[in-house]
């Protein structure tokens, strides 16, 4: 096809894919023959449903509670009410950032005093999420956790019966669960896009050392800049040690490791694709290879889990994957594997290849065929060739598609509204407490499978 009449009837798809997302599945056959992969844009209407002020308060500011404010406050008639935070340092930046006059402290508790706060976001190291999300709820205020909910299992149900009686919104944030593209894998899946699915591997590699969590520490980091009788008040007693405070996720007495900083992402998109609330057998192992900075989480990891047959899908088995030192450059992908194809997913984008079986068994070629005397071959290709047409030896053939989503895109603000929204209308969020659970109870059974070297089972309906 000549270039411009491909660039024509591109437009002409991507058009298309923008206003027929409820089409079936590949409508393009017919045009498609000579182009391996049609790309479809996916559709975007952001709906704004009130502008009603609402005031939030920040706790724990450092790297996500600085993109997470920023993105809240994008979110029409939302306007910041104070930040909480243990280091000096971000505290003094909060105020260059916000102003002079914003209210700042190193203790959560008098943020969440203030009565005209509706919502706090909880962007502290992990070991505080779920404390610092039960205050919050008992003192009335909506809550947006950050991932992991929670830092040990045992806090699961006490988060999510803290959230019901408060009948407060709880959304946590792991990454693209409003995602527009995830939105679309789950319907292509549901709608049988890769025949039934069978297997799901997950892979989140790095390449660096701030990938590997080594991020800079402040040049007046001490025991008094960062508050540390405060910080451990949640753990064991520990010596102030400033790697535990700046590179928390590395260490087990005040992080999740690997496990609830990015297996749960890639948990949390299998389960919002996929409709599951999670597996019912998880076994993981690992191993510090190259970052041997006095860390005790392995820097490459692997989890295995069985998910059992649901009403949305049939069992399938669950791989995770992380590497700190890929010679991959680091990757990002969910791939989904079923009967009849595959469906990657990377960031919002959605690349779909099929291989369909043919319903007559294989005959001849690598086979055995070739070995029995050659009368009994020419007999048995006459009985093949009686009983199976051409079409039923060949298979059916299928497109490729691309799902893209927009260029300018942000799922992070959709997630933002979606709580917003929530509080407003009380419709629900996407990944409200039991969500969060289902998540981080499987990944945080990986730590304790990689220390214990066993099996966890694990109930994904009762989340036990
Ligand atoms: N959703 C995502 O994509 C995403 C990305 C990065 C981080 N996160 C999550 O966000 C959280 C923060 O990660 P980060 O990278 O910003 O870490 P960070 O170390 O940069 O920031 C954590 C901040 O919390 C503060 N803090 C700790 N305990 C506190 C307490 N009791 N009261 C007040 N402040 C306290 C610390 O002083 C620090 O400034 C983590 O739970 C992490 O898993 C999520």
């Amino acid at each position: 096809m000549k270039k411009d009449a491909l660039h024509a009837r591109r437009k002409f798809l991507q058009q298309l894919g923008a206003t027929g997302l409820a089409l079936g599945a590949s409508p393009f056959a017919s045009l498609a023959l000579q182009e391996k992969a049609e790309e479809r844009i996916l559709r975007y209407d952001r709906k704004i449903a009130s502008t009603d002020k609402l005031r939030i308060g920040v706790i724990g500011y450092g790297v996500q509670g600085h993109f997470d404010l920023d993105v809240a406050l994008r979110v029409p008639g939302v306007e910041l009410a104070g930040i909480c935070d243990l280091y000096d340092g971000r505290l003094q930046r909060a105020k260059e950032l916000h102003g002079k006059e914003l209210f700042t402290t190193i203790n959560y508790k008098e943020l969440l005093n203030h009565s005209d706060i509706d919502a706090v976001l909880v962007c502290t190291t992990d070991c505080w999420h779920a404390p610092i999300t039960i205050d919050a709820l008992a003192k009335g205020k909506h809550v947006y956790c950050e991932k992991p909910l929670v830092y040990k299992r045992s806090e699961g149900h006490p988060v999510i019966a803290a959230a019901k009686k408060a009948n407060k919104v709880v959304q946590v944030g792991s990454q693209r669960v409003s995602s527009i593209g995830y939105a679309k894998a789950h319907e292509l899946l549901k709608a049988g896009e890769i025949g039934a699915l069978n297997m799901v591997n997950a892979v989140y590699d790095r390449q660096g050392s701030i990938g590997a969590w080594e991020y800079t520490i402040p040049d007046d980091a001490s025991a008094l800049t960062t508050h540390w009788d405060k910080f451990i008040e949640v753990t064991q007693k520990m010596a102030y040690d400033a790697k535990k405070f700046f590179w928390w996720r590395a260490f087990k007495e005040v992080g999740t490791g690997v496990a609830g900083d990015l297996f749960i992402h890639l948990l949390s998109g299998a389960h919002v694709i996929t409709g599951s609330l999670g597996p019912e057998m998880i076994f993981s192992t690992g191993q510090i290879s190259y970052w041997k900075d006095g860390r005790n989480m392995p820097d490459v990891m692997s989890g295995v889990m069985q998910y059992p047959a649901s009403a949305a899908h049939p069992a399938f088995q669950l791989t995770l994957q992380v590497n700190f030192i890929s010679g991959t450059g680091g990757q990002e992908i969910i791939r989904f594997i079923g009967s009849e194809g595959v469906m990657d997913v990377r960031d919002n984008d959605i690349f779909i290849k099929h291989s369909i079986m043919p319903e007559a068994p294989g005959f001849g070629g690598y086979d055995s065929l070739f070995t029995f005397p050659k009368a009994m071959q020419d007999r048995m290709q006459a009985a093949y060739d009686a009983k199976w047409t051409a079409a039923q030896r060949k298979g059916r053939q299928k497109d490729d598609v691309i799902y893209r989503a927009p260029a300018n895109y942000d799922e992070h603000l959709d997630h933002f509204t979606g709580f917003f929204d929530a509080i407003r209308t009380g419709k629900p969020v996407v990944e409200d407490a039991a969500f969060g659970f289902r998540a981080a109870g499987p990944a945080l059974a990986c730590n304790e499978s990689y220390f214990n070297k066993q099996v966890i089972h694990w109930d994904p309906v009762a989340m036990k």
